[in-house]
């Protein structure tokens, strides 16, 4: 059977810089994918790629062992694949529900005439759309008001609204960028458990992440880029001892004005 993502040789370029150049990995059902690597190495072009935000300059993506490379982002949304942004994209002047549901509806495949009309069969879906909505926001463990805009949430709530909208789609392929960034110990250990739940619920998870502890806790196979390019791709032990990944992160010798000064505290 195919794996839910293969990414083979992925290559995008800016004027004459690989942002990306020669990542491959796999994603299967019910695993959860690491992709690290220090700030600029070219993980978030690499989800933007995957999800048609940009048009690959090399290399493919395929899902289910279809090929979807270069699709526009609402096609490759509608075939299953569903992400987080580093910068949050949520409509801030609209509620916590209604962001929820403005994803669903994307997908739901109402009809233009039905919604206008606002017909039995727009109201029954509506309904549903709700009662969805509710659904992924317990799961994701938000307890604050849901009428209320999302400029009143905490950014620890507004991250969980944002993974609740992705899950309403009910995506096979989630893809999570930073989601642990900005939030503080325990919304870490929540969001952890949570990932683990999305895998359990037979997703294939892809999460790019800086936070290390996280990382090797949460992940089965950890893919490590550097410049563009993948210099590692193992287990949480094998990625640890990799000199290569160790360098990444330290610098070279030559290159000590890179490492903060407090970096051996
Ligand atoms: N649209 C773009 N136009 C030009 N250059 C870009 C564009 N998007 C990304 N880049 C460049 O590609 C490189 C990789 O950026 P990217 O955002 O993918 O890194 P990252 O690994 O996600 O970093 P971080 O951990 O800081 O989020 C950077 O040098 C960035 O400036
Ligand atoms: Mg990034």
């Amino acid at each position: 059977m195919s794996p839910v993502l293969e990414v083979r040789d992925l290559e995008i370029a800016f004027g004459g810089v690989k942002a990306v150049d020669g990542l491959s990995f796999t994603a299967n059902a019910k695993e959860i994918i690491a992709v690290i690597g220090p700030n600029g190495a070219g993980k978030t072009s690499a989800f933007n790629c995957i999800t048609g935000f940009y048009k690959p300059t090399g290399g493919s993506v395929l899902l289910n062992g279809a090929d979807i490379t270069g699709k526009r982002p609402a096609d490759i949304a509608h075939e299953g694949v569903s992400r987080t942004f580093q910068n949050l994209r949520l409509f801030h002047d609209m509620t916590v529900l209604d962001n929820v549901r403005a994803g669903m509806h994307l997908y739901g495949g109402q009809n233009f005439l039905d919604a206008i009309f606002h017909t039995p069969r727009f109201k029954r879906s509506e309904a549903h759309y709700t009662e969805e909505a509710h659904y992924w926001l317990d799961f994701v463990g938000y307890r604050g008001r849901r009428g209320v805009p999302i400029r009143n949430l905490s950014y620890g709530q507004q991250k969980q609204v944002e993974i609740a909208r992705a899950l309403a789609r009910k995506a096979e392929l989630l893809l999570l960028d930073e989601p642990a960034a900005g939030l503080n110990h325990s919304e870490k250990q929540s969001l952890l458990e949570l990932v683990r739940r999305i895998r359990d619920l037979g997703t294939a998870v892809v999460l790019i992440e800086h936070d290390m502890g996280l990382v090797m806790e949460v992940s089965e196979r950890i893919v490590v880029m550097n410049f563009g390019k993948e210099i590692a791709d193992g287990t949480p032990a094998e990625v640890k001892a990799n000199p290569a990944v160790i360098e990444a992160y330290l610098g070279k010798d030559d290159e000590d004005e890179e490492v903060p000064a407090h970096g051996d505290a």
